[in-house]
């Protein structure tokens, strides 16, 4: 699915998602799979968990069902669909890939929703990287950086949709602590955020390609610009004091 991932047709993504949901259950793809594969089966070489929504918003604009309804997707997504494929991919001894973030590896303001989905989808790799080492099960997480203007995760109009509802669904005493104004500072922010990043996803691509196809596929790939790289690499290697100085303005 989707535009970093391996897209393919409209019309037959849609058949499948409406296929999973007839059998009862929108992630249930697994029996969707097995009733079109010869008996017995030998298994199935890869899985490649992309499908992700996101949302943005401080820790107190944000209400708790827009963090449920992202972990839904994002992180419960992932280990549902993962444990239903798991037994056709340890029979073939075949590769899981899971898209993550850059936001799963470093957190940012204003993107909690998303950030701690991103965070329990590198964990969740990591777990089940170490269990299925011996069982020739070979575990993968890419990590994009900035694609947001080549992909619809975010458009102006979606923005502002979000921003209303969000505005209208705020207690009162949040509304009248922060003001308005402050608030669409930070909607107008991330307006602009929304036409920047890079608009060619191909080393998402071949990040995806090599993990599913290399002999030795890496654990982690980092398909991201150098700033965003380096800044990963400040957060995640030097001790919080000094990043947060770099990067708390
Ligand atoms: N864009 C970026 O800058 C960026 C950066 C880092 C990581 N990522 C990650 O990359 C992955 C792909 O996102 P994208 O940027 O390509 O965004 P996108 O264009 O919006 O694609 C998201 C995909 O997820 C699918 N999806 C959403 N909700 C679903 C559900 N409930 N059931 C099944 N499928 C669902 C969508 O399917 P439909 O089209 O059928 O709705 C769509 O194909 C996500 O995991 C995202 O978090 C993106």
């Amino acid at each position: 699915h989707g535009r970093l991932g391996h897209g393919g047709p409209r019309e037959s993504r849609v058949e499948r998602r409406l296929a999973c949901r007839l059998m009862g259950n929108a992630w249930g793809q697994a029996p969707v799979v097995t009733a079109h594969l010869s008996l017995p089966c030998p298994g199935m070489w890869g899985l490649v968990n992309n499908a992700g929504i996101s949302t943005f918003g401080e820790v107190e604009f944000t209400s708790m069902e827009t963090y449920k309804e992202v972990a839904e997707v994002n992180l419960w997504g992932t280990v549902r669909t993962t444990k239903s494929f798991l037994p056709l991919i340890r029979r073939a001894k075949g590769r899981v890939v899971n898209i993550s973030s850059m936001l799963g590896r470093m957190a940012n303001p204003a993107r909690s929703p998303y950030c701690i989905t991103k965070f329990g989808v590198e964990a969740f790799s990591d777990c089940l990287r170490y269990e299925m080492h011996s069982l020739g099960v070979k575990v993968s997480v890419v990590e994009p950086g900035n694609f947001i203007a080549a992909t619809s995760l975010y458009s102006p109009e979606s923005i502002q949709a979000i921003a209303k509802k969000m505005w209208d669904e705020l207690p009162e005493v949040v509304r009248k602590d922060y003001g308005k104004k402050y608030f669409d500072e930070k909607i107008a922010k991330m307006e602009t955020y929304c036409s920047s990043g890079s608009t060619d996803t191909s080393p998402v691509i071949d990040a995806v390609t090599h993990a599913l196809t290399a002999t030795t596929p890496y654990t982690r790939y980092h398909p991201m610009d150098y700033y965003w790289w380096l800044r990963m690499q400040i957060i995640t290697h030097l001790p919080g004091a000094i990043s947060d100085m770099i990067y708390i303005r």
